[in-house]
């Protein structure tokens, strides 16, 4: 059973402590607690201990808790170290290496991940202090579920909620995993791209990233390190991931090159083909007496430039072919241009796919062409992610 140790630190959000406590136990993750002095403040060891089925650890200098198990083991003993809801406070202390009380002393001492989740008013998670704190923990690895913008207990508005309980227990999951893909990197490219035509109007298609995220996320699920690679969708980030934000097509190409090398590259996004050199000003309407043209120029195709033969191609480059007609001669003929490995393919002419949460498709490998029947987009995305661990078995 793999296990957590999480410190809750003080503030309003500590209630949702015990929810994750719940949440967690349910998935099957143990919990032991650690309650800092001011966390005690929001919430009872004693609740903590019911929840948690144990002892809820409060003081360094206690001598009953260091006979039984000293700070030293108790911060090795979990798989990781959570801290949630972590206050402005203990974040600072973790980046000056501070150990003036338990917690402090169990994040300084332990050697395995740790994850933390900021809650705190807006003013304090914005300040040039906190922003700063945040980026060097960052930097030393250490995860971060970021809060949630909303209204505050404080009453102002703004990031700074604690995220709920269920993001911070996918976080948890996705650090804890240890799954076949462990030590993989996998690069998928999601949505769509927008191609400006002027500051207010722009070239783009129906993809809904659906399909893309869920492959990044069925990835992760087994353990490989995903860098998701988005275009514009309306989609909430996946947890336990790296997650680029990109517009156009060239910021996409320029970010798949920054976050090479990798093992696995499916490149789903339904890229624009071509953009356009975008105008300055708004184009107008009023006095311009016939419509504008749009001159098209090719954008960088991603995937060929990816699948060609060299050290930094991924071991394993999957392709995507949305086609309107001739499903399987377009896209085996797509795989042999682009000199991807395989080529999932699906029937995008009024099938309700491009958009939906359904998809149908054709998978066409080396070895032949698989007809997988019509399934929600999590199912075949992790259809998917089971073949690429099979081909890396
Ligand atoms: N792709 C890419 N970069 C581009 C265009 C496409 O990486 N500039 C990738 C897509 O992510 C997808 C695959 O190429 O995996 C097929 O995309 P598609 O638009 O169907 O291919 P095209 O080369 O545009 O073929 P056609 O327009 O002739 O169908």
């Amino acid at each position: 059973m793999k296990r957590i140790l999480l410190i809750v630190s003080g503030g309003i959000a500590a209630y949702k402590a015990l929810e994750l406590v719940r949440l967690a136990t349910k998935a099957g993750i143990g919990v032991t607690a650690v309650l800092t002095a001011a966390g005690e403040k929001f919430v009872t060891p004693l609740s903590l201990q019911a929840l948690t089925g144990g002892k809820v650890y409060q003081d360094l200098f206690s001598l009953t808790d260091e006979s039984e198990m000293g700070h030293i083991e108790l911060s090795r003993a979990a798989d990781l170290v959570v801290i949630a809801p972590a206050t402005a406070n203990i974040l600072a202390k973790l980046v000056a290496g501070l150990a003036d009380d338990l917690a402090s002393t169990l994040a300084l001492a332990t050697d395995k991940p740790v994850l933390v989740a900021p809650a705190m008013n807006v003013r304090m998670w914005e300040h040039a202090a906190t922003r700063a704190n945040m980026a060097v923990l960052q930097q030393r690895g250490v995860l971060v579920v970021p809060p949630d913008e909303g209204a505050m207990a404080c009453g102002e508005f703004g990031p700074g909620r604690l995220a709920e309980p269920p993001a911070i227990l996918a976080a948890i999951e996705a650090a804890l995993n240890d799954g076949p893909l462990k030590g993989k990197h996998a690069i998928v490219t999601s949505g769509p791209t927008h191609e400006p035509i002027d500051p207010v109007r722009y070239l783009a298609n129906r993809s809904s990233g659906k399909q893309g995220h869920a492959i990044a996320a069925a990835l992760a699920a087994l353990g490989a390190r995903v860098t998701l690679i988005s275009g514009p969708v309306s989609l909430p980030d996946p947890f336990g991931m790296v997650v680029v934000k990109v517009e156009t097509a060239r910021e996409m190409h320029a970010a798949v090159r920054n976050a090479l090398p990798a093992d696995i590259a499916v490149c789903a996004a339904a890229v624009a083909d071509w953009h356009v050199a975008p105008a300055a000003q708004k184009l107008k309407k009023h006095g311009s007496a016939t419509p504008p043209t749009l001159a098209l120029s090719e954008n960088p195709d991603i995937l060929a430039e990816i699948s060609k033969p060299g050290t930094r191609r991924p071991a394993l480059v999957i392709g995507f072919a949305a086609e309107t007609e001739n499903l399987a001669a377009h896209a085996t003929d797509k795989r042999a241009r682009k000199h991807c490995d395989w080529i999932v393919a699906n029937d995008v002419s009024g099938t309700g796919i491009m958009g939906g949460d359904e998809n149908e498709v054709l998978l066409i490998t080396g070895a032949g062409t698989e007809s997988w029947p019509r399934m929600g987009k999590t199912r075949l995305a992790q259809k998917l992610a089971d073949k690429i661990k099979e081909f890396f078995a």
